[in-house]
């Protein structure tokens, strides 16, 4: 396995959250290189079972590795979230005891100049967490219209999305070759602390390429599915806009009314579903983050499948 790791991010917290016991059957939706993975195969052990998935081959050839002393207690899928329902037929597993979903990317593509992630160092116009069936960056480029770029940039609150998209298009198809970095010194935005005024650029353009929207979308919609009841879920975060995304569905299906406030009796037949374990979302320690920086924007959703 080489040099490459990735750090899971707020174990202990996931590991209170699912109590992993022997027996069980977990989900790891984002299983990257196994790190989380690991801990629940280890806490649940000599019989719990593990089925992963994850988008990115590569990272699923690493995890094969690193959990391969789990023999068939683990079972690993290379498929997204928009496809569960069939990875959970092929598995022959109806409902879980405990889900886990760890959004975004992995130290493994992030830190690859080649994967074309990050502006630290040039690296091709790709992001791609499935470069094996989905258009790169720069191929979306070719492609996209002005207003559905400046659409995906304003979602991210990137500051003069609509001029932005304009100046990457005109970049990008202007025929010479283009990098990361050359595509990172088109945003001009004010620098924000530590913040440096590309970052928001790349995750909306990051987001825009793996569909991160839709994909978190087609797996909150289903919920509580495919939890049994008593199950948990926890969900990681490292961005607003997919937290917002998670806690505001969380809290439909903990049965928040959505009747007018001015309505006498509940009318639009909320009913919960879930339970929200912990109010708001939990925060990685401060050790943790002093470890580890990329856990300082995690934020960690847990709830309790009540009926599926
Ligand atoms: C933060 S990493 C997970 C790291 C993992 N928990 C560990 O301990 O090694 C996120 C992983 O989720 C994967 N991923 C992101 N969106 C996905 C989706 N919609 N379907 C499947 N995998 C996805 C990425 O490819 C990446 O490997």
């Amino acid at each position: 396995m080489g040099s490459i790791r990735h750090r899971p991010v707020m174990v202990n917290e996931v590991l209170t959250a699912l109590s992993p016991r022997p027996g069980g059957v977990y989900l790891d939706l984002t299983v990257g290189l196994g790190g989380h993975a690991r801990r629940i195969l280890e806490a649940s052990a000599p019989t719990g079972r593990l089925l992963g998935i994850d988008r990115d081959t590569r990272a699923l050839s690493l995890a094969r590795e690193t959990l391969s002393e789990f023999g068939s207690r683990a079972t690993l899928a290379h498929a997204r979230f928009s496809e569960l329902e069939r990875v959970l037929a092929e598995a022959g597993v109806e409902a879980v005891d405990g889900m886990l979903a760890d959004l975004g990317v992995s130290s493994l593509q992030l830190d690859n100049p080649e994967r074309g992630f990050s502006f630290q160092q040039p690296g091709p116009l790709d992001m791609r967490m499935d470069p094996d069936r989905d258009a790169s960056l720069g191929e979306r480029l070719r492609s996209i219209g002005l207003d559905e770029l400046a659409r995906a940039l304003g979602q991210a609150d990137v500051p003069g999305a609509r001029r932005l998209a304009a100046r990457i298009l005109e970049r990008a198809r202007s025929g010479a070759a283009v990098t990361t970095r050359d595509l990172a010194e088109l945003a001009t935005a004010p620098r924000t602390g530590a913040t440096h005024p590309a970052t928001r650029m790349f995750l909306a353009l990051r987001i825009l390429v793996n569909a991160e929207v839709e994909e978190l979308q087609a797996l909150l919609r289903r919920l509580p599915w495919p939890l049994r009841p008593g199950a948990r879920l926890a969900i990681i975060s490292f961005q607003s806009l997919e937290d917002r995304a998670v806690k505001e569905r969380l809290r439909e299906l903990a049965g928040r009314c959505r009747c007018p406030a001015d309505l006498p009796r509940c009318a639009c037949g909320a009913r919960a579903r879930l339970r929200l374990v912990s109010r708001r979302a939990l925060r990685p320690a401060a050790d943790e983050v002093a470890a580890n920086p990329r856990a300082r924007s995690a934020r960690l959703r847990v709830a309790e499948c009540l009926a599926a």
